[in-house]
């Protein structure tokens, strides 16, 4: 019986693969110690995410789960939890919520912390307020910037424990008091606004009433007990607010050691694995230094369907950045990384990027203003990798078993010049690849045993 005590966190710009990952991590926690629970728990952001999995059917097709508030172990039926950092948005928490019960059955344990602080539909209206100003930074208009502000101004915060007291309509009168000028400017108020968002939350209230918890308390049951706890992680390293790309970033803490902070769970009971896409990508404004201008990025592009699953947009396609992953791997303190995509760049020259140059001088170091990068330094090596041919790729049944031969025989039997570009990797970024992903489905991942525990 083992007890799988795991975070993952993104190390990019988001849309790492992380969601499919903790899919995978689920399913073999549950399969590794039946009798026992498993939560999937959100600590930080919100619908701003989009977490794709897809759930293999009996007939061998799939079917695509997008989870943008709830914790991506709703599709495993496993238990979920929102920490007290999430921006938690009751309206699209309910409608993926009825979703799940209706795709797979949802039966699972919701915990929400009393903590959390609500997201309403004025947030996300300030948002797409802001961002049609001329100075706006490409977010998903989903309310974040708006919803944190709220919460650091602190009469401003609605928690969830205010969210299911009798005193809610009251409280966001009070609220909607304070921001009233605010909300004027940007013509949110109309006459009845207060009374429809109050009958609005007064139904969902209900539903959502039992889910109020003291979560560091019981997650310390989950520990205790030797349930599995899988932390969740939104977003990349890159947007976080205070250690990404100021001003574009989002404005959540994403890094692993603020879940710990904020759940109330020791770090040394956890593994933190970082979640690394081959290639970075990023959507909305901010720069990319190694953004790729030469096809690869538009092969990549078609070929991955980088579009952001929140807000359809289309990623702009970098060339591996190993000076920002390294960063990465200490800022979130990794114990290792999941490499996803690999596929999805076969036959094609990959540059990697391995310094800057920043006023002549070559450093390894990420400035804060990413304006300064000169040039991104490529090794002089170009890695390129060859998985399968076209026949193969054009032909799902043929693919599907190729995919599951490389799974059968491990690791190593990886293109030789994959695993060169792995063992490059591991040596430069100082964290080990512990897991590559060969394709977008459950069980497309190759688990290097020896690194993996
Ligand atoms: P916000 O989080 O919606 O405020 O957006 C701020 C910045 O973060 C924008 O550049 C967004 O495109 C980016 N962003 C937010 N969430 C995600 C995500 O899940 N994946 C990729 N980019 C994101």
């Amino acid at each position: 019986m083992v007890q799988t005590l795991a975070a993952f966190v993104g190390l990019e710009a988001g849309d790492e693969g992380k969601g499919k990952i903790v899919d995978e991590c689920v399913i073999s926690a549950q399969k590794q110690s039946s009798g026992k629970r498993t939560v999937v728990v959100r600590f930080q952001g919100g619908a701003n995410a989009g977490h794709t999995i897809f759930i293999p059917k009996k007939d061998g097709t799939s079917e695509k789960f997008v989870a943008h508030v709830s914790p991506s172990g709703i599709v495993n039926n496993a238990d979920i939890a929102i920490g007290p950092g999430v921006a938690f948005d009751p309206e699209k928490f309910i409608q993926e919520l009825s979703e799940a019960k209706r795709l797979f059955n949802y039966s699972g344990k919701i915990m929400i912390s009393e903590r959390t602080g609500i997201l309403f539909d004025y947030h996300r209206k300030l948002d797409a307020h802001m961002e049609n100003s001329a100075k706006n930074i490409g977010t998903t208009k989903s309310g974040i910037g708006p919803f944190y502000e709220d919460n650091a101004r602190r009469l401003t915060r609605i928690t969830f424990y205010d969210y299911i007291s009798a005193n809610f309509p009251n409280k966001l009168k009070e609220v909607l008091e304070i921001k009233k000028e605010q909300l004027t400017k940007a013509d949110i108020l109309t006459d009845n606004y207060v009374q429809e968002l109050i009958e609005l939350h007064n139904k969902i209230r209900k539903e959502l009433l039992s889910f109020s918890e003291r979560l560091g308390y019981r997650l310390r049951d989950y520990l205790k007990n030797g349930d599995n706890i899988i932390i969740e992680g939104a977003q990349g390293t890159m947007l976080d607010v205070d250690m990404g790309t100021i001003p574009d970033v989002t404005s959540s803490h994403l890094l692993a050691p603020y879940a710990f902070a904020s759940l109330g769970l020791s770090r040394k009971l956890f593994k933190v694995y970082g979640v690394e896409k081959t290639y970075p990508t990023r959507v909305g404004n901010g720069i990319l230094p190694t953004l790729s201008t030469d096809g690869f990025g538009d092969i990549v592009g078609e070929r991955a369907q980088e579009f952001g699953a929140s807000t359809g947009r289309r990623r702009r396609v970098g060339y591996p950045d190993w000076v920002f992953v390294k960063r990465s791997v200490f800022l979130n303190d990794c114990d290792g990384i999941f490499l996803t995509r690999v596929d999805n760049v076969q036959d094609l020259n990959i540059k990697v990027c391995t310094a800057y140059k920043i006023n002549g001088e070559i450093i390894d170091e990420v400035p804060l203003d990413l304006n300064l990068i000169r040039e991104p330094i490529y090794l002089k090596r170009k890695f390129k990798w060859h998985l399968w041919d076209q026949e193969v790729a054009s032909d799902p049944k043929k693919l599907a078993q190729k995919r599951a031969d490389y799974i059968k025989k491990g690791f190593n039997s990886l293109p030789s010049e994959l695993l060169d570009f792995i063992k490059a990797h591991d040596e430069y970024v100082g964290c080990h690849i512990v897991g590559v992903s060969i394709g977008p489905n459950r069980g497309d991942t190759i688990l290097r045993e020896d690194f993996y525990k």
